[in-house]
Parts: C-alpha cells; sequence; structure tokens
C-alpha cells in the first residue's frame, strides 16, 4: 500500500542577504507516513521544521527532492492538505464562522454550504455558540480552536501543524493536546505536528521524528509504544518519562551544536 504522505530525500536551502552563499537547512531529510497516522517532528530552534513544514504544503519547493501524496508528486500549495500556523492568522474583520468558512469561499463552495460544512468543525472543536464572535473577543485557546477548524473546514486529508499550541498557557496548552487527539480520533486524520516540546511530542504521536541541528537531518524516529487512549495521567507514568528522558538526550547534543553555530562562512577573499 502506498503511504499517505511520502518526503523523498528532500533537501533545502535559503540565499544570504546579498546572495552570495547559501544557508543549509534540510539535509536529506525522508519520511514516510501511513494515512492516520501522527507523527511529530521535534528539532532545538532553526533545525528546519517550519521549513519541511511549509516544503510538505508546497509553500516553499525544496533544492532537491520531493513530496508525495498518495504516491503522487506534488507541487504548489492546497489539495488534500490543511496548515495551521502557530501564529493564528484570523481575519481580524471576520466572525468565527466567516473564518472559518473562508478556505471553501475561495474554492468557489457556495455560502450556505461552506456554512454548514465549517459550523459542524466549529462544533467539534467546542466552539458551538461563538460562531458571531470575533477574534478580538477570543481568548488564545479558543483562537487556535478557530485556526483548527478552518482547517478542517475544507476536509484535507493531511493536516499539518507547526507549533500550533507554542504561545498558549500549560494549562490550555494541555487541554488542547486533549481536544486535538479527540478530533484525530474522530476525523481519522492524518497529521504532521511540529514542535519543541518533547512531552507534547511523546502525548500526541504515533512516532517522533528527531531532527538534528541545522541543517536538519533525521536523527531518529521513536515509536511511541503508549496505548491510546492517552490522558493527562499518562504524562506521569514511568513509560512516558523514559520516552521524554531518551528523546532530550538524544536532542540535548543538538540542542548544543545550535548554540554553537554559526551563519556558514564568507568564501575565501581572494583579493588584497
Ligand atoms: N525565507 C527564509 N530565508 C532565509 N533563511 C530562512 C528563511 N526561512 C528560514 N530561514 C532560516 O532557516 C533556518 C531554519 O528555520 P526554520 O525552518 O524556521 O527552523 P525551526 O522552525 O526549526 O525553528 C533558520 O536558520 C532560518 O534563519
Ligand atoms: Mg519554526
Amino acid at each position: 500500500m502506498v503511504a499517505k504522505l511520502t518526503i523523498e530525500n528532500v533537501s533545502h536551502a535559503f540565499g544570504s542577504p546579498g546572495g552570495r552563499r547559501a544557508l543549509r537547512v534540510l539535509d536529506d531529510v525522508s519520511l514516510s507516513v501511513e494515512a492516520g497516522e501522527f507523527i511529530s517532528v521535534i528539532g532545538a530552534s532553526g533545525s528546519g521544521k517550519t521549513t519541511l513544514l511549509r516544503v510538505i504544503a508546497g509553500l516553499e519547493s525544496p533544492s532537491a527532492g520531493a513530496v508525495l501524496v498518495d504516491g503522487e508528486k506534488r507541487s504548489g500549495p492546497g489539495g488534500k492538505m490543511g496548515v495551521v500556523f502557530q501564529r493564528d492568522s484570523l481575519w481580524p474583520w471576520r466572525s468565527v464562522l466567516e473564518n472559518a468558512t473562508f478556505g471553501l469561499e475561495m474554492r468557489g463552495v457556495n455560502k450556505a454550504e461552506a456554512g454548514a460544512k465549517a459550523m459542524r468543525y466549529i462544533e467539534m472543536v467546542g466552539l458551538g455558540g461563538f460562531e458571531t464572535w470575533y477574534p478580538h473577543q477570543l481568548s488564545g485557546g479558543m483562537r487556535q480552536r478557530v485556526n483548527l477548524a478552518r482547517a478542517l473546514t475544507i476536509e484535507p486529508d493531511i493536516l499539518l501543524m507547526d507549533e500550533p499550541f507554542a504561545a498558549l498557557d500549560a494549562q490550555t496548552r494541555e487541554i488542547m493536546q486533549l481536544e486535538l487527539t479527540r478530533v484525530w480520533r474522530d476525523t481519522g486524520k492524518t497529521i504532521l505536528f511540529v514542535t519543541h516540546q518533547i512531552d507534547e511530542a511523546v502525548f500526541l504521536s504515533d512516532r517522533v521524528v528527531t531532527l538534528s541541528a541545522r541543517p536538519g537531518a533525521v536523527r531518529a524516529t521513536t515509536v511511541i509504544d503508549i496505548p491510546r487512549p492517552r490522558d493527562l495521567r499518562t504524562k506521569r507514568t514511568p513509560e512516558f518519562q523514559a520516552y521524554v528522558g531518551d528523546l532530550w538526550e538524544l536532542i540535548e547534543a543538538e540542542v548544543m551544536k545550535s548554540f554553537n553555530a554559526r551563519a556558514p562562512a564568507a568564501p575565501a577573499s581572494t583579493g588584497s
């Protein structure tokens, strides 16, 4: 059976300001994600997690390698993927409902149909009754729920999430982790979740992919063999703590490397 999502030998470099040097950000990343799987990608800040997500979403084209969905090479954004970014990107002048229907409107779906679909997902993320509210009237957690509802409304097969809970307080973050697990279970989506929080990755995932310091390469893939459903007590079990400890050890050296990393050296001067 072909994987839902295949990342095939993806490398990426950015030109430096002035364009003389290249910053290598991703180094030969390969990863295969099965339909319905929940995968997290962890790595130090600057290891290329967001870049990887943008490449998968088709917002950035990689210097080398390819992204396949259902075995077919994709180019450009859209299609079967929904994206949730760290910063909520809601339109302040649109209500919760109007934010959620935006993607469908762009695809030419009529207002009534778009509204009915959006309402289903607004309710699924626990915001039923808030559909006429505006973003400034909502808490950070509620805004990220709207973001999630908006991504779900286009009914993508794959959800890409880039540190969606990073700006939330610790308690709200834990509630959102539980809610996301429920939404994942109820919808059967394939989820690729980027975070730098190791415990969040272990709690949510079937597998955790650890990236090395820049340029990000796959350092390890860890199967999280903890039964589901998981709840907040799961985080206090010795097996959970053991996974977190192991991943910390794996990533610690990479974090140190990334602290010591420099911008790429200037080409050797040939003049005076
Ligand atoms: N558009 C861009 N142009 C140039 N460099 C970029 C761009 N986006 C990201 N980078 C660089 O790529 C590296 C990885 O960034 P990013 O993918 O955001 O890492 P992470 O999400 O893991 O923190 C960083 O060093 C960053 O400076
Ligand atoms: Mg990032």
